[in-house]
């Protein structure tokens, strides 16, 4: 039987509806919640999630600052903004749009954000923090997937979770998160990466598996165990000359095959996505209710 498949949008519209709420009780009592978003560069995929992230800020009732560096900026062009913005009781998050050119140090920059502005929970402290369960703002693509696991009701507590890729921003914090004791956790939890030998071998073990590989057809169907919940963090553009744009987004699993033996699964788009962005606004509102105590 064919998997079914998990809406992430309908879940994201459910937290921006719940956002949107909180912004506009904050609002009420002369606090707009405000999100910096910072861009260097032109990278066109990173245009594209910062005019999305905008675009939400403005749905949701939260204010966008947007600031826009060209690629020849230097580090301490980009410092002097964060130092800027994070001076500004006005601006309650900030965000720094990943990658960075490579002449940028991204730790520098990251560190330069204060915790309490760092919604997108990638400072050191904030990483700190996460790692042994104190309060802090959490990834938000990880912690979306935590969410949408406990949303559609998949059961994490005991599961064997497989985690595809070790990137900072995915892989590693959400390995973490499906450990941790609690609700969407007490997962045993196995870490793969360009390293590891005979993949399959582990993905057929997944009763959770999360590709964040950044690679279109990391995982095939004959690679997951039938019935398995497949999250597919993927995010790619493959040349198509039938697509308006001459591209289509494909994930990092191979979604005709996986969704023949999956029991659940992401598609893409329209799975993890949107999950992003709404935890990005979660995080924001929460940054501004906290520094408006
Ligand atoms: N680049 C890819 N994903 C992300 C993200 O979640 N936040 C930021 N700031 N940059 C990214």
């Amino acid at each position: 039987m064919p998997a079914t498949i998990i809406d992430g949008k309908a879940v994201a519209a459910k937290w921006h509806t719940e956002t949107a709420q909180r912004a506009a009780a904050l609002a009420a009592k002369g606090t707009t919640p405000c999100l910096a978003v910072i861009l260097v560069g032109d990278n066109p995929a990173s245009i594209s999630y910062v005019t999305a992230k905008e675009r939400a800020c403005a749905a949701d009732g939260i204010a966008s600052r947007p600031i826009r560096l060209p690629a020849t900026a230097s580090q301490d062009d980009l410092l002097r903004e964060i130092h800027a913005l994070a001076a500004d009781p006005a601006v309650h998050g900030i965000l720094v749009q990943l990658p960075l050119p490579r002449h940028i140090d991204e730790t520098a920059v990251i560190n330069a954000i204060p915790p309490e502005k760092d919604v997108d929970g990638f400072t050191d402290v904030n990483t700190g923090r996460m790692l042994i369960g104190e309060p802090c703002f959490l990834p938000c693509t990880p912690h979306g997937i935590v969410q949408l696991l406990v949303e559609c009701g998949v059961e994490t507590n005991g599961a064997h979770a497989v985690v595809v890729g070790r990137s900072n921003i995915v892989g590693r914090p959400l390995a973490n998160l499906l450990s941790r004791k609690g609700p969407g956790g007490n997962a045993t939890v196995t870490l793969c990466h360009t390293g590891t030998r005979d993949l399959a071998s582990f993905t057929r073990q997944a009763d959770i598996l999360i590709v964040a590989s950044g690679r279109p057809g990391t995982v095939t169907g004959d690679m997951i165990k039938p019935g398995a919940t497949v999250i597919d963090v993927g995010v790619n553009r493959v040349p198509d000359p039938t697509a308006k744009r001459g591209y289509r987004l494909v994930g990092d699993v191979d979604f005709p095959s996986a969704s023949q033996v999956a029991g659940r699964i992401t598609p893409v788009p329209g799975g993890v996505g949107p999950l992003t962005i709404a935890m990005l606004m979660v995080n924001s509102v929460a940054a501004a209710e906290e520094l408006a105590k």
